[in-house]
């Protein structure tokens, strides 16, 4: 198959192939340009592709399937399941290290809850937050906020379209009944025939419907002749039993209206407007409905837009905090309904700005009226909640899910499910997703480093034009997935550290082993006095070399020299040249020039 393609590559039948979908005259004006086509593209293009489909090897992609998860996700699933009741599910505490598919489950779940609420029209919401990304109290209250006014005057928008057409209905059978009843009046001398209009005479208006009175009770097919003496909550009660579903505590089996406005349990009670009149027919546009009267619904339509001019969205900075607090906290109790509010990467929120923000949203339920919150903490720190406040701590933590590392055997489905759509028929050799999986799970188990793994080796394949990837595109893509983390991890140190750093790195330029800390300090104190830096103690120093240790980036070692005491003995364990750059790179450092002499310090000593 690779031969077929490199022979065609450069034929004129590709070239046509390529161009077919032109008009033709292109093809012969432009032929004498064809030299100019260097074939920059032709070669790249021709190359059967490895992916079928790379996105789905990415982080940002939410697969729709989670092996290995089904334990955690049911459990979520048990407590969240209680929303869909109209109960408050408890707080969920997630803990589990990066890469371990918390994310992922709990957006699963989520997703799942948030669909099954509309299909039995439960109200419930759920709101995801990274607090990576939205990281003060500040930000996390106006995100939360400005999100529940999208959402209160989206439903808002829903309503008022639903009560328009309940008032379009009332226009279409107030025409219908009036025309009918001129049809009646020509066909016949008004006998016995009135009866099949008369179901038609009630229209919207009050006093339409005083003038017919007495014609309810000859079609009212619950209440017989007697009905206009009955209160006229028993014309109401086959709605009552179908609206009142919602609060029995179980999902209904038929959906009642979508719409709370239009069901029962509307702010306007129907016994109120309607106990003065008669009941309406069943098939009247107001019969489902708690409105007695065309004007009713208008005042309702008014008062719904009203509500919605009145929220103000929330600005990204400015406010005093419980401005903003107060602003979410109406927007949350302006409906009826359980919100779950999905705090993501909490760790790195109660870092940054303390445990405030959990605080106030854990003690939200015993304030609001109409609503209930409910929050699932995510955090990749085990010990995070040490630093919690103890009541935010207790109500943080009522339920709580631990998501373990992956083996490699898990990392292997994981990945198998995955590149099934992410790669072509035979783009992949055997033992490229053991290996992914061997090397992620060296990694604390982490899914996501198997599926860059997976995803770097595939580009490293597609950009050697190999047909399929190998073992050896494997290695290469975890030597640059390394590189790429020291890189990283190098370039966003603190000045100190990286002067420390350049010390090392000057040390073992120069053929030095078994460095030890006072060598690297002599250096240390000679880069700082180069770049007019300050010179810290020989203390300090030994901590930012076990800093870098714990980084990974150097490994220091203590060796005990008998009576001579225990030193450490210091070696770098990133790559020399690499780091080096990475080093230079910073403005700061890059001023030093000729480094050879502070390495002869060494011998000076
Ligand atoms: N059980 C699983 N099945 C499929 N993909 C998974 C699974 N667990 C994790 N992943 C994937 O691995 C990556 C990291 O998962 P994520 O949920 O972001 O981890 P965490 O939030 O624990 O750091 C994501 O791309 C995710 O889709
Ligand atoms: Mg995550």
């Amino acid at each position: 198959m690779s031969d077929d393609n490199s022979e065609t590559t450069g034929s004129d039948e590709v070239e046509v192939d390529g161009t077919s979908g032109f008009s033709t005259d292109f093809e012969n004006a432009d032929l004498g340009d064809e030299e100019s086509n260097q074939g920059l593209f032709d070669d790249l293009l021709s190359g059967e592709p490895i992916f079928e489909n790379k996105e789905v090897l990415r982080p940002s992609y939410t697969p729709h399937e989670l092996p290995h998860r089904s334990d955690q996700i049911n459990k979520m699933a048990t407590i969240l399941v209680a929303a869909l009741r109209g109960e408050t599910p408890s707080n969920i505490l997630i803990y589990g290290k990066t890469g371990t598919g918390k994310t992922a489950s709990a957006k699963f779940v989520s997703k799942e809850l948030e669909s099954t609420s509309q299909k039995y029209s439960v109200p419930c919401d759920v709101e995801y937050i990274n607090c990576e990304v939205t990281d003060t109290q500040y930000r996390v209250l106006a995100q939360l906020a400005n999100k529940f006014i999208d959402k209160n005057k989206e439903r808002i928008d829903d309503r008022i379209a639903d009560l328009e057409s309940v008032l379009d209905a009332l226009e279409a059978y107030d025409a219908d009944a009036k025309r009918r009843r001129a049809d009646a009046a020509d066909s016949s001398d008004r006998t016995g025939e009135e009866t099949a209009s008369d179901p038609f005479d009630f229209v919207s208006s009050e006093e339409t419907r005083a003038e017919t009175e007495t014609t309810v009770s000859e079609t009212d097919l619950s209440a017989g002749d007697d009905s206009s003496d009955i209160d006229t909550q028993s014309g109401d009660l086959p709605l009552e039993t179908e609206g009142s579903s919602n609060e029995s505590g179980q999902p209904p089996d038929s959906p009642p209206a979508a719409d709370p406005e239009l069901a029962d349990t509307g702010p306007l009670d129907r016994d109120e407007t309607t106990s003065d009149s008669a009941p309406l027919p069943p098939d009247h546009p107001l019969e489902s409905t708690p409105f007695g009267s065309r004007s009713e619904v208008e005042d309702r339509i008014d008062e719904l837009e009203a509500d919605k001019d009145s929220f103000e969205e929330v600005p990204m900075t400015g406010w005093p905090t419980d401005r903003v607090y107060s602003v979410f906290f109406d927007a949350v109790d302006y409906d009826e309904r359980v919100v779950v509010i999905m705090l993501d990467e909490i760790d790195k929120l109660v870092e940054k700005s303390g445990d405030d923000t959990l605080y106030n949203l854990s003690r939200m339920n015993s304030e609001l009226e109409n609503s209930r919150v409910s929050i699932i903490g995510i955090s990749n720190d085990l010990k995070f909640t040490d630093f919690l406040d103890p009541r935010v701590k207790s109500s943080l933590g009522e339920e709580e899910i631990v998501f373990p590392p992956y083996d490699a055997n898990q990392l292997r489905d994981i990945l198998k499910h995955r590149s099934e759509v992410a790669f072509k028929g035979n783009a992949l050799s055997d033992d490229v997703i053991p290996l992914c999986a061997a090397f992620a799970a060296q990694e604390h188990g982490d899914a996501r480093r198997a599926l860059d793994l997976l995803r770097t080796a595939g580009e490293l394949a597609e950009r050697s034009q190999a047909e399929t990837i190998v073992e050896e595109h494997v290695r290469q893509a975890q030597d640059k997935i390394e590189l790429d983390r020291v890189v990283e991890v190098v370039r966003t140190l603190p000045t100190q550290s990286k002067l420390v750093l350049f010390a090392i790195i000057l040390l073992e330029k120069n053929g030095v082993h078994s460095i030890n800390t006072g060598e690297v300090f002599n250096i240390y104190k000679r880069l700082c006095e180069e770049i007019d830096a300050d010179v810290l103690t020989q203390r300090r120093v030994t901590d930012l070399i076990s800093e870098l240790d714990m980084l990974g980036i150097v490994n220091a070692v203590v060796v005990s020299k008998g009576r001579y005491g225990r030193t450490k003995e210091i070696s770098l364990s990133v790559p020399l040249e690499e780091t080096e750059a990475v080093l230079l790179s910073d403005s700061r450092l890059s001023d030093i020039d000729d480094v050879q002499p502070f390495v002869q310090a060494r011998f000076e000593n």
